[in-house]
């Protein structure tokens, strides 16, 4: 019989499905992927369809399994862009809508609502988040409330609520659990993080019933098993975890004190606080970044809505490049004088100023302005958010990190990570593997199966590829981030 020694890894992000097969030694031997199209129903509104997700993840895995032996595969594990809500029928397993992606704003006055009487005080104290529609639970209540028939049929449990690791279990194992993980549940602003349970006060406030909801797991243990109508094989779905969490994971910050920042589509910036639920007193989040056995931490998050999308929306709206990877050689190619700013505020602002009405904006045009000067400011404007992160995790008491790993697609670009380098005056380090979000999943279903034996193992495993150091001369580093901090309040001004 073969050994069993590789695991399936689900990585279903906000703009593409993919699988990997990776040792339990952290080395991917196989991929898949397809890209997601979004669905912009309307202005700020941002939907998936669920079976083109359902259909892209059996894709991608029978493809990996084909490519690597299904005898060589122990375990699935499976990792998700967080906060996306599917709502679908119990028996048919059908959804009643579209996804609504977490970017999706049609929530933004039922959260102003809210703000306005008074309750963000009690949310944020027990689930760590400040209320924004970025989170489940507007989306849920608008799936409730606009759905013909759906609060109704919700009251009679014949429906099921899921993010989308919750979405995809359900389907791979044919309707028979209906399970999600900690590190999702925490992101529904429905989840007390003190008490590691669905809060029935805020279910209420939201008016979702209870039998809507699923059963909570720690990120590594079996989920259940999935079936071969599915992916044609049984194997055990032994661990699951939200995109940005499973990133924390997969780059061993296992420490407190240790952070990471992942460039997708987002980026997300999560300091591991050991088990302090440190509440922030500058806008950031406070969440949970693993259950692992014993091991359980609670991390603050720095989230921004678009990095990656930025770079997307340059290349694929304005067609001013080919390929992301040309932005490295544009950016090297750009004017050194140029003072061009780009708040990528597409759907409002995050952390720290959480703007729902924010739009972005091109400010420092001149006449010798060129397509350079437009792509460097985009990615610049990525490094500035990070050390608007940075700072309001320094403004909230935190130790100084000794350096930043980072991860995602922006992390291959060189010219990227050292301008970030520059601006946070602290050293940036990429690790040899950048999936760091399947890996981090894989090494879930690893603990989860056996296949792995400890945590100590998966510390083991990391190294670096590249440390970059900071170079720029601190005048001109401080010079450079006041001009994007007045890029930013001049639009937020104007969008008032
Ligand atoms: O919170 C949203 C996040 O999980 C999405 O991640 O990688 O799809 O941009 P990504």
């Amino acid at each position: 019989m073969a050994t069993k020694d590789l695991i399936l890894s689900i990585d279903q992000g906000t703009t593409s499905t993919r699988a990997i097969a990776f040792t339990s030694g952290g080395d991917a031997v196989a991929t898949a992927q397809k890209a997601l199209p979004q669905i912009y129903p309307a202005d700020g509104w941002v939907e998936h369809d669920p079976e083109e997700i359902w259909s892209a993840t059996v894709e991608v895995c029978r493809k990996v399994l084909g490519e690597v032996g299904t005898e060589r595969v122990g375990a699935i594990g499976i990792t998700n862009q967080r906060e996306t809500t599917v709502l679908w029928d119990r028996k048919t397993g059908k959804p009643i809508h579209n996804a609504i992606v977490w970017q999706d704003r049609r929530g933004a006055p039922l959260c102003k609502k809210l703000i306005e009487a008074g309750h963000e005080p009690t949310i944020q104290r027990k689930t760590g988040l400040l209320i924004d529609s970025y989170f489940s639970a507007t989306k849920i209540a608008w799936l409730l409330e606009n759905v013909a028939g759906a609060k109704a049929r919700a009251e009679k449990g014949e429906l099921a609520f899921g993010t989308i690791d919750s979405f995809l279990l359900w389907r791979l194992t044919g309707g028979k659990v209906h399970a999600t993980d900690i590190t999702n549940a925490c992101r529904t602003m429905l989840f007390d993080i003190h008490n590691k349970a669905w809060d029935a006060d805020l279910l209420k406030l939201f008016g979702v019933p209870p039998s809507l909801l699923p059963e909570v797991k720690p990120n590594a243990g079996v989920f259940g098993t999935s079936e071969t109508s599915g992916i044609g094989v049984a194997l055990p779905i032994a661990g699951m975890a939200g995109d940005q969490q499973a990133a924390v994971i997969g780059q061993a910050c296992l420490k407190p004190g240790m952070i990471k920042s992942t460039y997708g589509t987002g980026c997300f910036a999560l300091l591991n606080t050991g088990n302090e639920a440190k509440p922030s007193q500058n806008r950031l989040l406070t969440t949970i970044a693993y259950q692992l056995g014993d091991r359980f931490a609670y991390a603050v998050e720095g989230s921004i809505f678009v990095a990656g999308a930025a770079v997307q929306w340059l290349r694929d709206g304005l067609k001013l490049f080919q390929e992301a990877g040309d932005t490295d050689s544009l950016a090297k190619s750009a004017s050194n004088t140029s003072n061009v700013y780009l708040v990528p505020a597409f759907t409002g602002l995050g952390a720290p100023y959480w703007d729902p009405e924010a739009r972005g904006a091109i400010l420092g045009l001149t006449r010798d302005t060129g397509i350079a000067e437009v792509v460097r400011s985009a990615l610049e404007a990525v490094c500035y958010q990070t050390q608007d992160l940075m700072a309001a995790m320094s403004a909230d008491g935190g130790t100084r990190p000794t350096a930043l790993r980072v991860d995602g697609g922006m992390a291959r670009n060189d010219w990227v990570l050292q301008f970030l380098a520059d601006i946070l005056q602290l050293p940036v380090e990429r690790p040899h593997v950048t999936e760091t979000t399947a890996l981090g999943a894989a090494f879930c279903a690893g603990l989860g199966s056996g296949m792995i034996a400890d945590v100590a193992a998966i510390e083991k495993t990391w190294r670096p590829d590249r440390r970059f150091e900071p170079k720029m001369a601190a005048a001109e580093r401080d010079r450079r981030y006041a001009g994007w901090q007045d890029a930013v309040r001049r639009i937020r001004h104007g969008a008032k």
